[in-house]
């Protein structure tokens, strides 16, 4: 990396990364960061130093530096952009197994004295009101890491399974998931919306390259306040040529082991992190730890026909009816039964997109699948088989009052070599915060969109 000017001298010694600062036992470095916390007794300042890439506790004793440098870390305010130098020693006390004794400290940028996130309790409205500064915190900071290594699971698994990525426009002339949650744009003059989902144009690039996947940001103006909710989120959706409604389930489930182990095995001490820094309403969830949450995601996953769904949500004292699509509430009930995921599959098709496949064998169900993730959270996925016969879909586009022009294309996937094929879309945010036991999606992601959010 190319040393950036700075207004002072930079030290001649390694610099050291707080994740990898084990390669640096024993040795003097320089750690480059901020300065989170500071505990000053006597002789010796404690000062907590982030670096982006973790914490570690620089220890100050007066008699390893000049009286002008031990004065200066006195008067640190928290968030000073600062430069230490000292020796790495291990301590098996310390969260990252070291400590730095430091011998040197340069200020690079003083910060104010009135940062405003400091660990007593803040609102939920402060706290975001701040989110350019609360992803510095320990648990936001852990979260936020979390999420890039599901996403990293999520790109290995579909590369590693001969999925091509593809992406898929964000101005669509067209819903694809219904036309109330569209945002409307002008585009040179012609209406134009943010994408909800890439599925069409995925259906398209798989009859060119038989297995795809997308993965981007989508779109939907959701007038609800829900703690699933949204207007501006990410989503994984493969799509796959000559693949059924169960070939979709399989895969659906593969994908969700593959993310908990990968998370499990890399993320340990994030998910330590978030289970021990949680507000009260949340400590009366009574979720278990992640790592043991996670360790029982395993194959098979609870498959369940939406039929029984619903008689099994009427005993735990739901009032839904056959024809109901499962709201959040009876999400929550019929998850909390289990510990690992379900797929309720066939669902009617009243309560489906138009382009989901019908049930030969059931003319009132279509062959899709959502997956529901344990302990009370609820939809992670949605998916299934695709109509790929011309006529039936014709039909459906037009019962669902959609304009016939618009989807001349996706007709003609139809007509030149049509096949079977299905797929689904993985919401990451919910997904994030169904992995780290969170109360709401707007910690899964550095800067949410919600319906009353839009800044910072
Ligand atoms: O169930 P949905 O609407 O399915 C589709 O969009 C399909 N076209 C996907 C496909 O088959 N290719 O959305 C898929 C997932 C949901 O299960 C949920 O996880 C997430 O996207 N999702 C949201 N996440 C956050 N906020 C919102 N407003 C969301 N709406 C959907
Ligand atoms: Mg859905």
């Amino acid at each position: 990396m190319s040393i950036p000017t700075l207004p002072i001298a930079l030290p001649d010694l390694p610099v050291a990364t707080v994740r990898e600062i084990a390669h640096f036992d024993g040795q003097r470095v320089q750690i480059r960061g901020w300065l989170y916390g500071r505990r000053s007794k006597g002789k010796l300042h404690f000062l907590q130093i982030r670096d982006g890439s973790g914490l570690i506790q620089a220890v100050m004793s007066r008699a390893d530096v000049d009286e002008e440098t031990f004065a200066r870390a006195d008067r640190l305010t928290q968030e000073t952009s600062l430069i230490v130098t000292g020796t790495v020693r291990a301590d098996a006390r310390a969260p990252s197994g070291f400590e730095l004794s430091c011998d040197g400290l340069e200020i690079v940028s003083l910060a104010a004295p009135d940062y405003p996130i400091s660990p007593k309790d803040h609102g939920t409205a402060f706290l975001m009101d701040h989110r350019h500064l609360w992803i510095r915190s320990r648990r936001q900071h852990a979260i936020l890491k979390v999420r890039a290594r599901i996403v990293k699971s999520i790109r290995d698994f579909f590369d590693n399974q001969g999925f091509t990525l593809l992406d898929t426009p964000i101005f669509t002339p067209n819903a694809c998931e219904g036309t109330s949650t569209l945002f409307e744009t002008d585009y040179h003059g012609q209406k134009a919306y943010l994408s909800q989902s890439g599925q069409l144009y995925n259906e398209a690039n798989a009859m060119a390259f038989g297995k795809v996947y997308t993965f981007g940001p989508t779109f939907r103006a959701e007038k609800s306040k829900t703690r699933r909710h949204l207007t501006e989120f990410w989503m994984v959706e493969p799509e796959a040529a000559y693949m059924d409604l169960k070939g979709t389930m399989d895969l659906a489930e593969d994908l969700v082991c593959t993310i908990a182990r990968e998370v499990l095995a890399d993320c340990g001490p994030e998910l330590d992190t978030i289970d021990t820094i949680r507000s009260e309403a949340e400590e009366q969830r009574q979720l278990k730890p992640r790592r043991e949450a996670l360790a029982a995601i395993q194959k098979p996953f609870v498959r369940m026909d939406y039929g029984d769904a619903v008689k099994r949500l009427q005993e735990l004292g739901s009032d839904i009816q056959f024809g109901d699509d499962l709201g959040g509430d009876d999400e929550t009930i019929l998850t909390q039964q289990y510990d690992r995921p379900m797929l309720v599959n066939r669902y009617p098709s009243e309560i489906k997109a138009f382009y989901m496949k019908k049930d030969a064998s059931d003319p009132v169900r279509s062959l899709s699948v959502d997956m529901l993730a344990p302990e009370g959270y609820g939809e992670i996925i949605g998916g299934g088989q695709r109509e790929d016969d011309y006529d039936t879909l014709v039909a459906a586009i037009q019962k669902h009052g959609l304009p016939m022009t618009a989807f001349d294309w996706y007709l003609d996937l139809r007509k030149y070599g049509s096949v079977p094929h299905a797929g689904f879309g993985l919401g990451l945010e919910r997904t994030v915060a169904w992995v780290c036991g969170l109360p709401h999606v707007r910690e899964t992601i550095p800067f949410a969109r919600l319906m009353d959010r839009l800044s910072p």
